[in-house]
């Protein structure tokens, strides 16, 4: 992607996912934009790397603290670390997410609950935490990170399309009550990107997501810089009267008409 046009010069950002897929490229790009930039993740190995990789690109400061977002006293403790740290948080990204494979009729209680804490509570938890960094910024923004599975719903991802619709109205109520404190809150909706995970996952399944893609405008699955670049147009300052809202990021609607055009 060439030159970022959006200036994060003197913040500080936390990205939940940091270490892979959409989440590692938003963190590359906000440093690049020119923000200090905090990844969090479970495993320490594959995010100290994402994070060395990160600075080296970007000559800005980025570190890794690994935490379990689904946990709230974790979520707690990566906005305390990031603090004592960087002194500030200006930008709250809320990335880490995963839907689990099972159809509703046989789903566990277990996966329903973990897909549930993933993709919605965790950001819930970060979010809130942040939440007196965010208005003592004076710029405080969260982009959290929902699914077209959030808006559409997808079949044998249930509670995951659940969570992510959900993650929407949280967007939605957050944005209402915390915009009179200067913090804005909104939200995108990735369609098919092709991560290395999600690739990986295609091919467990026998997906043929180049074929799914038919049905859409742009006929071809997203690249993770295409979701960053709408997130940082969110998070940042061109995005200053935008709150609350929802960006699809997903190729175009798809359409069905009565005659051929
Ligand atoms: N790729 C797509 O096609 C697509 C489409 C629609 C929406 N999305 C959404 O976009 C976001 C990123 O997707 P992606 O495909 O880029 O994912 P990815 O490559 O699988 O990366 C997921 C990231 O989340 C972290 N993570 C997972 N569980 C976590 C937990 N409990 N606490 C903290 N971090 C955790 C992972 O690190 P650890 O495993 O080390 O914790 C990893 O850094 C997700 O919210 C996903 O639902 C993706």
């Amino acid at each position: 992607m060439s030159a970022i046009p959006f200036d994060f010069s003197g913040s500080v950002a936390i990205v939940t996912g940091g270490s892979s897929g959409i989440g590692e490229i938003t963190a590359l790009m906000l440093a690049k934009a020119g923000a200090d930039v905090v990844i969090a993740g479970r495993k320490e190995a594959p995010l100290e790397t994402a994070a060395e990789n990160i600075s080296a690109a970007s000559g800005r400061r980025c570190i890794a603290i690994p935490a379990d977002v689904r946990e709230q006293d974790q979520a707690q403790q990566l906005v305390e670390r990031t603090v004592e740290q960087c002194g500030r948080i200006d930008v709250v990204i809320n990335n880490a997410g995963k839907g689990y494979h099972a159809p509703l009729r046989t789903m566990s209680a277990e996966v329903w609950q973990n897909d549930i804490a993933l993709n919605l509570n965790a950001a819930f938890y970060c979010a809130q935490a942040a939440l007196p960094h965010l208005i003592a910024s004076g710029r405080g923004a969260v982009v959290n990170i929902s699914s077209l599975a959030g808006i559409n719903g997808t079949m044998g991802v249930g509670a995951y399309s659940s969570a992510k619709a959900g993650l929407q109205m949280l967007t939605r109520v957050a944005a209402a009550e915390w915009g009179p404190r200067g913090v804005r809150v909104n939200c995108v909706a990735p369609g098919m990107i092709a991560t290395e995970k999600a690739q990986a996952g295609w091919a467990k399944v026998g997906f043929d997501a180049q074929g799914a893609c038919e049905a859409f405008p742009l006929r071809r699955p997203g690249r993770p810089e295409e979701v960053a670049a709408a997130v940082l147009f969110l998070a940042s300052e061109a995005a200053s009267y935008i709150t609350g809202e929802t960006l699809t990021v997903a190729g175009g609607p798809q359409l069905k008409g009565m005659i051929d055009v």
